[in-house]
């Protein structure tokens, strides 16, 4: 029989566990065992690491790898029968949760022009980056959204939802972003199909939009209590124009260049309960200082190209490129261009460590704030 060591956790250090084992101790060990118990101080030091331990890879995913594969899905299986027709993104560290990073899931969907999913509901909150083609729309209790590339849509938790491609359209591709990992760590996820398969369009196409998306303005007398945002569709022509003007009057972050974070308009706060979202420019030339925090993260270049560096790791993406930066996980973003800003989406689960009061942040001091490159 192989010995099953109980020291390995150990740590010589005053306030650790420092337990050796002894004969003694380790049928004592297997006694706990035996009523399904065990002794705190042999597992300590792994259950509770100094620091935050992220089990997650700094990732990239390159659209140029992933888009054949996703268009090929379209020839393989129908909505119908794979409910949603999407290759998700499977990091090396998080493969048991299926998680893109972290607790957050995260993979690339395609429709065919005249196609339509079916409508339903879940406990999972989801957002969708739309990366290529025309004519997609989705519906969000029953308020109708018509897409275009670069246009980011909310689908809270508990809402019907479904998405189709209208039939004069292209092939579309969106990425879709859901805290599923973090729900079923919960253990409180449900999952509903829509009784007649799909929803009725209730309010006019585009209306959450036209209602809350003015600047600065928001309309009288319209109730909202809901705990999300009431714009359901953040538009990329705005967006971008927001973030031109405010790179005119503003000297950005060390660390984010011009940063702007999409917001519930009545609150200021973020989008949804359990998932924020921000959309980046980084001007030309701009090279970013490296610092890390609490939180997960998954980009989409939106706009240019450059490279980041993520725990040492450097991360080169282009146009659509897909990356994460684990939780506690140094990073730093380049503008490769001399002439033209990039712009980089994020999605992340920032207001979930808010919440709990688990946000911690670090700049790193050494080497004028910037990271060796080692692989
Ligand atoms: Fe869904
Ligand atoms: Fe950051």
């Amino acid at each position: 029989m192989v010995r099953t060591s109980h020291d390995q956790y150990r740590e010589n250090v005053a306030g650790r566990a420092d337990v050796a084992d002894t004969p003694e101790l380790v049928a004592y060990y297997e006694e706990l065992e035996q009523i399904a118990a065990g002794a705190l101080w042999t597992v300590a030091n792994k259950i509770e690491p100094w620091q935050p331990k992220s089990e997650s890879v700094p990732m990239i995913w390159r659209y140029r790898d992933l888009r054949p594969y996703v268009l090929r899905s379209a020839e393989l299986v129908t909505p119908e029968k794979a409910g949603r027709r999407v290759i998700y993104l499977n990091n090396p560290g998080r493969r048991d949760v299926s998680a893109a990073v972290g607790w957050l899931y995260s993979g690339l969907q395609t429709m065919k022009p005249g196609e339509l999913a079916s409508a339903h509901a879940h406990s999972a909150s989801a957002l969708r980056f739309i990366m290529e083609g025309r004519g997609a729309f989705t519906i969000v209790d029953g308020h109708k959204m018509t897409l275009g590339a670069n246009d980011f849509v909310l689908t809270p938790s508990g809402n019907w939802h479904e998405h189709g491609v209208s039939a004069d359209g292209t092939p579309c591709i969106w990425q879709d972003g859901l805290d599923v990992p973090l729900v079923n760590a919960m253990e409180a996820g449900f999952y509903v199909v829509h009784p007649e398969l799909n929803q009725a369009v209730t309010h006019p196409v585009d209306d959450t939009t036209a209602t809350w998306a003015a600047t600065a303005l928001h309309p009288q007398g319209t109730a909202w209590n809901k705990p999300y945002s009431p714009l359901f569709k953040y538009e990329w022509e705005p967006s971008y124009e927001s973030l031109r003007r405010y790179a005119r009057v503003t000297e950005g972050s060390l660390f984010d260049g011009v940063l702007m974070n999409y917001v519930n308009p009545l609150t200021g706060g973020p989008v949804m309960p359990t998932m924020g979202a921000s959309m980046q420019m980084l001007r030309a030339g701009e090279r970013t200082k490296a610092h890390r925090h609490t939180g997960s993260f998954l980009y989409q270049a939106v706009k240019g190209s450059g490279y980041s560096i993520v725990n040492g790791k450097r991360l080169d993406w282009t146009e659509r490129d897909i990356f994460c930066v684990p939780s506690w996980a140094f990073h730093e973003h380049a503008n490769a261009s001399q002439t033209d800003d990039a712009c980089l989406f994020c999605f992340h689960d920032l207001p979930v460590m808010n919440a709990l009061g688990l946000y911690r942040e670090q700049a790193l001091a050494e080497n004028g704030g910037h990271q060796p490159v080692l692989e």
